[in-house]
């Protein structure tokens, strides 16, 4: 048997960690040979309800589960961590502005980040799901200057499978036919979902859909999905971002088998992305580590939208600024 590891989750007494936690204990995760001690952290006034989640994980008696760890202490949650899967996040209340939203989850992630720094594995790979989340990601690598920023990366991979679950329904075909999907830039509505490189069952999607469809229909669905699920629901996406956090871990860790997957990771500049804005890129991943897709033509279309979600990131990033010193 492997030796545990240790994979901390923040906001676990939340909708997400309802459904994400049970996952990682059950080793959807790593796998089902690596046994795993849980680290979940909360804010002081949802350690009661947190209390509850880890007597139902005791109660599930997951085989890998081999400690739970329930703190509203940073230092407690991430000490020797190689995972982090940072949920909790401020959610935006009524009237609130958005250069709010931004500034009180910078504060977050900046205390957050530099507890990574100072208590984390070296290896740490982090994943942000709370919103805004590709700029809570910049701001953590920001706070961790002993880390490596590749290690900081944010969620798309929510928006990745579900461009895969419409043009799999369009098609008529099933989402495993579907290869190199590609969601570019912000977790937000000026994502790009681009099917310019997809095949489907070994043919160009563009050959199989229309450009009509493509553009008023397919890539708007994606972008107003998490809108479209909260009218519905009444509340967030919350199953399907804790399976989306999974896949993005799993992936990360123990490779895609050379299929492309969505990650908003710090950019190398390529694409033109300027440097260290977490964008979504196409990405592989093997032996623990992500590359982004080179080489790919940028058309006119695609170009226009690349740099619509690029702007939006570098507002964000303007607005937090100076919260980072
Ligand atoms: P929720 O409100 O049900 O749970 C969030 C939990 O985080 C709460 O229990 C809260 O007490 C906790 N929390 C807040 N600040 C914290 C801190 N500083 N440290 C530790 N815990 C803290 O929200 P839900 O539905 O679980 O969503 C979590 C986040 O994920 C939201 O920001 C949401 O917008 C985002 N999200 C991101 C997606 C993506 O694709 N990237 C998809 C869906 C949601």
């Amino acid at each position: 048997m492997k030796k545990p590891v240790r994979v901390a989750v923040t906001g676990g007494a939340g909708q997400i960690s309802y459904s994400l936690v049970f996952a990682i204990a059950s080793g959807q995760l790593l796998g089902p040979d690596q046994p795993i001690i849980l680290q979940l952290l909360e804010m002081p006034v949802a350690m009661e309800a947190l209390k509850g989640v880890a007597m139902e994980l005791d109660d599930c008696a997951f085989p890998l589960l081999h400690g739970i760890v329930t703190t509203d202490d940073v230092k407690t949650a991430f000490t020797d961590i190689e995972y982090a899967l940072l949920v909790g996040a401020k959610p935006r209340g009524p009237g609130m502005e958005r250069n709010d939203l931004l500034r009180d989850n910078g504060k977050i992630f900046t205390t957050q980040g530099k507890a990574l720094n100072d208590y984390a594995n070296r290896n740490v790979k982090v994943l942000v799901v709370g919103n805004p989340a590709n700029t809570n990601a910049y701001i953590a690598m920001r706070s961790a200057p002993d880390l490596n920023p590749k290690n900081f990366t944010a969620m798309t991979r929510l928006d990745h499978n579900r461009a895969l679950s419409q043009l799999s329904a369009k098609t008529g075909t099933k989402v495993t036919d579907i290869k190199k999907m590609v969601i570019w830039g912000n977790h937000s509505s000026t994502q790009y979902p681009d099917i310019t490189n997809t095949t489907v069952a070994g043919k160009a999607a563009k050959s199989l859909v229309d450009q009509n469809w493509i553009a008023n229909d397919f890539i708007p669905t994606v972008q107003q999905r998490g809108a479209a699920i909260i009218k519905a629901r009444g509340k967030s996406s919350a199953a399907s971002a804790a399976n989306a956090a999974v896949d993005h871990i799993h992936d990360w860790a123990l490779g895609s088998n050379g299929e492309w997957v969505s990650m908003a990771v710090p950019s190398d500049g390529s694409y033109g992305i300027p440097e260290g804005l977490i964008y979504s890129f196409p990405i592989t991943t093997a032996n623990g580590e992500y590359s982004i897709v080179q080489g790919l033509e940028i058309d006119e279309f695609s170009r226009d939208r690349l740099t619509k979600t690029q702007n939006e990131l570098e507002e964000e990033r303007s607005a937090i600024a100076d919260l980072l010193g």
